[in-house]
């Protein structure tokens, strides 16, 4: 039986750190709030002059290089981003013309935070459809620059970063074995950005109102959130037919300590196998979960046959799992 498996990883954070005590120094708020609140200690920050394609470049060369493969052998380049270079073209068609990816089809994915489960998604259906394809799926962001500096309550948890999942089909039953995506739109204003789309075009009222920048009901959506996480994760096992047990690791999106250790208590799965990076990284949006696969990848963390539980959440309200063996 051919599955689409994951044959290589890739990631890139920017260079430059803002810790929590850079951050003491901007708004009102402590190292010990937002260690204790969110699990965050240190996040990435890109330079002014830096795109999200950049990072996402830097991304998919280093799971080229891991592959042994070349730019021109990709057949598609999906990439979930809620920060994209602009408007359009898609960051994908940056990514490929930057890595130089002729025969690729490109285009992005915006699912909030969830994207990157929605590439997966979408690369496996296309190498169900043809096994010979070769899919780059990414997570890119740079949240710093929706980010508003002033807004204690949101400034303090996000960061930029990319991460690469390079898949093709192979015989065997190793690879994802199944993906599950959900959205509510109802609750959409838990997280948003409103200025600069068709609702509320760029104008100079929209910047002196402050709507380029991340609107968050942090909250309310904590708790949407680990009723998200939890009933996804139990979907994904219950799918494949399997029990927390079963599971090798878990790589939750990294939104918040508390949301992850509050949903894995609800389906009785235990912390210690539970991958966390929150603490270096902060919250990447849709970067995430590949930039944890990636390092865990690199790590030698993960053996032939592991079975790994991705699960995330994120503006729209979405939400969504997958089951990976490695
Ligand atoms: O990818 C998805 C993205 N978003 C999320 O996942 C966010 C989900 N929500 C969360 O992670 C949490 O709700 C937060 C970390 C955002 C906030 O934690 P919380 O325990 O829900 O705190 P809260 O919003 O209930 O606020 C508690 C207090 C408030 O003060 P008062 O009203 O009790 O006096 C806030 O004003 O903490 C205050 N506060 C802060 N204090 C110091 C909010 N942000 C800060 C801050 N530093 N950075």
């Amino acid at each position: 039986m051919i599955k689409p498996r994951i044959i290589a990883t890739g990631s890139y954070v920017p260079p430059k750190v803002l810790t929590n005590a850079d951050l003491e120094k901007m708004v009102d708020t402590s190292d010990e709030w937002i260690t204790s609140r969110s699990g965050i200690r240190e996040r990435r920050i890109v330079e002014r002059d830096v795109a999200t394609s950049d990072l996402g470049t830097q991304a998919a060369l280093s799971a080229l290089e891991m592959a042994g493969l070349s730019a021109g052998d990709l057949d598609f380049i999906i990439t979930g981003t809620n920060s994209p270079d602009m408007f359009f073209p898609c960051t994908s068609c940056f990514i490929q013309s930057k890595i130089g990816a002729k025969k690729a089809a490109g285009f992005d994915i915006l699912a909030g935070c969830t994207s990157f489960i929605h590439t997966l998604s979408l690369a496996d259906k296309f190498i169900r459809e043809d096994p010979q394809r070769k899919v780059m799926a990414l997570g890119a962001e740079i949240m710093s620059k929706v980010t508003d500096w002033k807004d204690r309550g949101t400034c303090v948890l996000f960061g930029d970063g990319a991460g690469a999942v390079l898949l093709t089909g192979e015989e065997g039953d190793r690879g994802v074995l199944s993906t599950h995506l959900h959205s509510d739109g109802s609750l959409w204003e838990l997280l948003y950005m409103p200025g600069g789309g068709s609702a509320n075009p760029s104008s100079h009222e929209t910047v002196d109102k402050n709507m380029h920048c991340i609107k968050m009901a942090g909250n309310q959506l904590f708790k949407v959130a680990v009723r998200a996480l939890a009933e996804v994760s139990q979907e994904t096992l219950e799918f494949n037919g399997l029990k927390s047990s079963d599971i090798d690791y878990m790589i939750p999106h990294q939104a918040n300590t508390r949301i992850i250790e509050a949903a894995a208590k609800m389906i009785n799965f235990p912390m210690e196998k539970v991958y966390l990076n929150i603490e270096r990284f902060g919250n990447t949006s849709s970067a995430t979960i590949p930039i944890a696969l990636d390092e865990m990848n690199r790590s030698g963390m993960l053996k032939p046959g592991n079975l790994i539980l991705l699960c995330s959440f994120g503006t729209g309200v979405t939400w969504g799992g997958a089951l990976i063996r490695w």
